[in-house]
C-alpha cells in the first residue's frame, strides 16, 4: 500500500482571506462544502480574526453554521486572541488554530505585537481550548524569509514551534508565507525544527511566490513530513506579508504526491471542480 501523505485544505481560509472584493458568505459556503466531498480530514474554513483587519472573515460565524459538516471532516478556524477562540467555539469549529511568526517585524506586522506578547496572549487561548477538549494548531510564519526582516535564522523558527507545542499544539505548520523559500532554505529549517520536534508533529505550509513550492514539497517529503498546507485553485496571501502570493495549489500537490507514489485520499475530479469554483471566487 502507498504510503499517506495528508493534505490540509486552506482555500477558505488563506485562499480567500486576500480577496478584496467581498465574497458571498453563500459562496464561501458552496465552496467549503464542495471541498467536503473530496476526501480531506481536515478544512480550514475561516479566521475569528479582528473585521478591521481582514474585512473578508467577518462572516466566519455566518459560514461555519452554514456549511453541512460531513462526518470525519474537521473543520478549522484561525484564533489570534481569546476573542477570537470564544467565536470559533461559540460557532462550533472542530479544532483552532493559533498563528505566531519565527521574525519580530511580521509578528508586529500581522499581530500588532512582539513575538513574546503573542505567546502570552495565545496561553489563555490555550488554556481554554484544553478545557473544551478543542484540538489547538499552531501555524510558524516566515519561516525562510520575512519581507520585513530578510532572512529567517532556522533556530528562531525552532524556537517559536517548541514555544506553540509547549501551549498545547498537536501540530505545527510551518509557513513559508511569501514563498521565498528554496528546498536549501527549507531544508535548513526542518533540520533545525526537527532537532526540537518529531517529523509527525509537523506540516509544511508552502506559498507558491516563486513556483518553488512543490521543490519545498518534496525536500519536506525526504525529512519525512508527511503533511501539507494547500489551496485549491492555489488561491491566497497574506495581507500583511507585502508580495505574497497564493498558497500551493492542492490539485498541484495532489497530482505531485501520486507521481511520487503516494495516496492523499482524495477525488481528484472533485478537487478540480473545486479548484475551478475557487477561481471563480477571485475579483
Ligand atoms: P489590535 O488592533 O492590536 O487589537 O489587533 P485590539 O485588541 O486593539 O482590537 C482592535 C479591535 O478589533 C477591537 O474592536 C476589538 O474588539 C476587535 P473595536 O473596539 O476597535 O471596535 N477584535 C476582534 N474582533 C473580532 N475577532 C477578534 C478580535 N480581536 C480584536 N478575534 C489582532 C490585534 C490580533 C486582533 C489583529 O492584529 C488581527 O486580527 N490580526 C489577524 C491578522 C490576520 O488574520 N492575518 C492573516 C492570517 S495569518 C496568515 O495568513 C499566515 C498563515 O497562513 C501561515 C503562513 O502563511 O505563514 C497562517
Ligand atoms: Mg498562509
Amino acid at each position: 500500500m502507498a504510503d499517506m501523505v495528508e493534505i490540509f485544505e486552506m482555500g477558505p481560509r488563506d485562499g480567500l482571506q486576500n480577496e478584496r472584493r467581498l465574497i458571498p458568505t453563500a459562496q464561501k459556503i458552496a465552496l467549503v462544502d464542495l471541498l467536503s466531498k473530496a476526501g480531506f480530514r481536515r478544512i480550514e474554513v475561516t479566521s475569528f480574526v479582528s473585521p478591521k483587519w481582514v474585512p473578508q472573515m467577518a462572516d466566519a460565524a455566518e459560514v461555519l453554521a452554514g456549511i453541512a459538516r460531513a462526518p470525519g471532516v474537521r473543520y478549522a478556524a484561525l484564533t489570534p486572541n481569546l476573542k477570537g477562540y470564544e467565536g470559533a467555539r461559540a460557532a462550533r469549529a472542530d479544532e483552532v488554530a493559533i498563528f505566531a511568526s519565527a521574525s519580530e517585524g511580521f509578528s508586529r506586522a500581522n499581530l500588532n505585537c512582539s513575538i513574546a506578547e503573542s505567546l502570552d496572549r495565545f496561553a489563555p487561548v490555550a488554556e481554554a481550548a484544553r478545557a473544551d477538549g478543542i484540538p489547538m494548531r499552531g501555524y510558524v510564519s516566515v519561516v525562510t524569509d520575512c519581507p520585513f526582516d530578510g532572512p529567517t535564522p532556522p533556530a528562531a523558527v525552532a524556537r517559536v514551534a517548541s514555544a506553540l507545542v509547549d501551549l498545547g499544539c498537536y501540530e505545527i505548520s510551518l509557513g513559508d508565507t511569501i514563498g521565498q523559500g528554496t528546498p536549501d532554505t527549507i531544508r535548513a529549517m526542518l533540520e533545525a525544527v526537527l532537532a526540537e520536534l518529531p517529523a509527525a508533529r509537523l506540516a509544511g505550509h508552502y506559498h507558491d511566490t516563486t513556483g518553488r513550492a512543490l521543490d519545498n514539497v518534496e525536500a519536506s517529503l525526504d525529512l519525512g513530513i508527511r503533511v501539507f498546507d494547500a489551496a485549491v485553485g492555489g488561491l491566497g496571501g497574506c495581507p500583511y506579508a507585502p508580495g505574497a502570493a497564493g498558497n500551493v495549489a492542492t490539485e498541484a500537490v495532489a497530482a505531485r504526491l501520486a507521481d511520487l507514489g503516494f495516496d492523499t485520499g482524495l477525488d481528484r475530479a472533485i478537487l478540480a471542480e473545486a479548484a475551478a469554483m475557487a477561481r471563480a471566487m477571485r475579483g
